[in-house]
Formats: C-alpha cells, structure tokens, sequence
C-alpha cells in the first residue's frame, strides 16, 4: 500500500525562520515584537566562555541569564531552570547553544505553561496541551535542529535512558534565529559530530515508515548540503560559507521529523545516550552506517535516493547497488571527518545485550523501515564494533 497516497497528513511548522550571517543582531526586536520584556536566557558555560552570550545580550533587554546548562540535560537541570524562570518573574525564553541549551528551554517552556515536571510529559503520558512561552532558538552549532523540531530529547537518570516531549507544534519554538556567525570558532570534533546529526536527521527521516513528500524535500536537502560542506567546515571552521550552508543543513534535518519520530540509529543513540555521557551526534553517526546496512533491503529505491543526494555515483546500478555506493560514501565521510569509535566515546562490547534491550525498548525502534527485533540491534551493534577494525 502506498501510505502517500492511502493517508491524509498534516504539515505544521510553528516556527518562524529568521537566518544568515549577522542575524543574531535581530534578536532583541524578535523578542520584543513576541511582547517579550523579559528573557530568561538558557545557556551553558561554554557559550558564556565563547563569548557568545555576551554577544546576544548586547541586542537583549533585561535579560535573566541562566548558563548551567549541561550536555545531555537531566529532569534535574530542566527544574532549576524552571525555578530560574519563575523566581526572576520571566515572561520568555531565549536558548542560546546547542541542542542542549535549546531542549532544556523547551522543557522549561513546557513545565512554565503546562506544571508539575518535565517527567510527566514524557511522549505517551500527560499530554502538553498549552503552548510554551515566546521562545527563540539560537543554535550555536549545526546539527541537532532542535532549533525548529518539536522535540526536546531529556535524560531521566534513575532509568538510565533519554526520554522524549513533544511531538506537537505547542512545543515548538516561535522563532528559530540562525547565525552561521555564532558557528565559526567551533571546534572540528564538535563540528562533525552536530554536522552527522543533520545527516542521520535527513536520512532516518527520509526512510522512516512515517515519511511524507514535504519531509523528502528537507530531508534531501540536509543530505546533499552536509555532503557536500560537512568537510569543509571540519578542515576549516573559518569558511563562513560552509558555516552558512551547515546551517541550513541542520535547519532541514530538524524540519525532517515534523510531529515524527526518526528510526533505529536515534533508537539506538538515545537509549545508549543514557547509559553514557557522550555527544548524540558522534554516537547517532557511529551506528548509521551499519543501521542503513540493515535497513536498505527493506526501503532499496529510498537509500538509492539517498546514495545520490550523498554524491555517490550510481549510474546504471540496480536500487540495492546504488543503495550500498551511498553507504559506502557515507562511511567515508563518517571517517574523513574523525567521528570516534564506540570505545572512545565510553563502551564496550560487553553492554551489546544490555544496548541491544534498551533500543528496542525506545520508541523510535517503530518507525524504522524494516522490522528490528532484540536480536537484529545485537547484530547491528556488533557491526558498529568491528567497523574499521
Ligand atoms: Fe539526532
């Protein structure tokens, strides 16, 4: 059955896009015109240590600073900042970094409109019902696209997973700035880590069950835009042009997911993101390859698709063929831009059964193209090991 054709669905982007170089300068008219008087600006140390918040607050007014922002956000973190938010009377949200900074205002966004505790808005429990407050997004890295997505992915220790909110427009942010200024003095590892998250953001999106034309259109386009300019802004940080097409990229993968989920690599990455502390983009670009390896035989002509927009050649291949040359180029890139092995980024073969359990158990298991079981993410996970050794 063709779902395109079989099932009616809905488009909803409740984020206005303000974008390019020097965008960042608008910030303060954005938040006046959402009848912003006060912001709590949501960041973390390292952005204050770039100089960047200093930056933004140069164009905002009466801002309440909040930079205890940590990577992978906890239910703890999303509580203080809530507390930050209320205690200084705030009637507004600027997040100021990446993914992090960004999902940790959505969940103070949440809790500020809809009470009790991120905990309980946990995709499939209370539902959020009311809009979060004006928020803008100002991404500092390319990647993640939490700037647009109606996401925020949070980290509940005591079961030792990341959970997911969202899925509706509520959560949305009302103004995603991008400056692709604010990305320029990224360091490499961080560059190609958040820039394998576009990628894996357009490819997951693109072949999951729930995929529709608009969301081909942007998930393409995250593909071809990181293939082509991923390595040039990790060889040198500096090409603003680089910086500005990556930001695109990570926009269009975020716009990939509409109220949707991704597929078996964020599956993976998620659940094992919360057995360790390690960046999601480098952990989600570990295990892509050997998931699209799993994924091709089910979905050819759609990874055929995807070899193209990756600039593989697959003039005259069968749709299997084709589907193999662009995971074979996707390798590459995952190499050439220095993503680390599952080791360095803190485990071992000995939590296979353990990362295998957790995936199937994360909700993003279901959209995947082709049927995954316990045993399946075994296998994959022993792929994702032995690759390159
Ligand atoms: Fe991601």
């Amino acid at each position: 059955m063709n779902v395109e054709v079989e099932t009616v669905r809905t488009v909803e982007v409740p984020t206005r896009m303000v974008h390019g170089p020097g965008a960042v300068s608008r910030l303060g008219e954005l938040a006046r015109e959402l009848g912003v008087t006060k912001p709590l600006l949501v960041t973390d140390g390292g952005v204050v240590a770039a100089g960047l918040a200093d930056r933004a607050l140069q164009y905002l007014e009466n801002a309440v600073v909040f930079d205890g922002v940590r990577a992978n956000p906890d239910v703890k973190l999303v509580g203080e900042a809530g507390l930050a938010y209320r205690a200084a009377g705030c009637d507004g949200l600027v997040a100021l970094g990446g993914g992090s900074s960004m999902d940790t205002a959505k969940g103070v966004g949440v809790e500020v409109s809809n009470g009790g505790s991120i905990l309980d808005y946990e995709y499939g429990g209370k539902p959020v019902t009311r809009r979060v407050p004006p928020l803008v997004t100002v991404p500092t890295t390319a990647g993640t696209g939490s700037e647009v997505t109606l996401w925020a992915v949070i980290t509940d220790h005591k079961r030792g997973i990341k959970f997911n909110v969202g899925g509706t427009p509520l959560i949305g942010a009302h103004v995603a700035l991008v400056d692709p200024e604010l990305t320029l003095g990224l360091p490499p590892a961080i560059t190609a880590a958040t820039g394998m998250d576009a990628l894996s953001h357009g490819i997951e999106c693109y072949t999951c069950d729930y995929h529709q034309p608009f969301n081909d259109a942007v998930a393409l386009a995250a593909i071809e835009l990181t293939a082509r300019w991923l390595r040039i802004a990790h060889e040198d940080g500096s090409n603003l042009e680089a910086r500005t097409n990556m930001a695109h990229a990570a926009t269009f993968g975020g716009l990939a997911y509409g109220t949707e989920s991704a597929g078996a690599a964020h599956a993976m990455s998620q659940s094992a993101g919360g057995v360790h502390d390690c960046p999601h983009g480098a952990l989600t670009a570990r295990v892509l390859g050997p998931v699209c390896e799993f994924n091709a035989p089910a979905a050819p002509e759609r990874y055929a698709r995807i070899a193209q927009a990756l600039g593989a050649d697959v003039h005259g291949l069968p749709p299997l063929e084709a589907a193999q040359a662009g995971i074979e180029e996707l390798y590459r890139l995952t190499e050439d831009v220095g993503i680390p092995t599952m080791e360095e980024l803190g485990f071992s073969e000995e939590e296979i059964p353990l990362l295998a359990r957790i995936a199937f158990e994360d909700p993003q298991t279901v959209g995947n193209p082709r049927e995954v079981t316990t045993a399946d993410y075994e296998e994959i996970y022993r792929n994702v090991f032995s690759w390159g050794k």
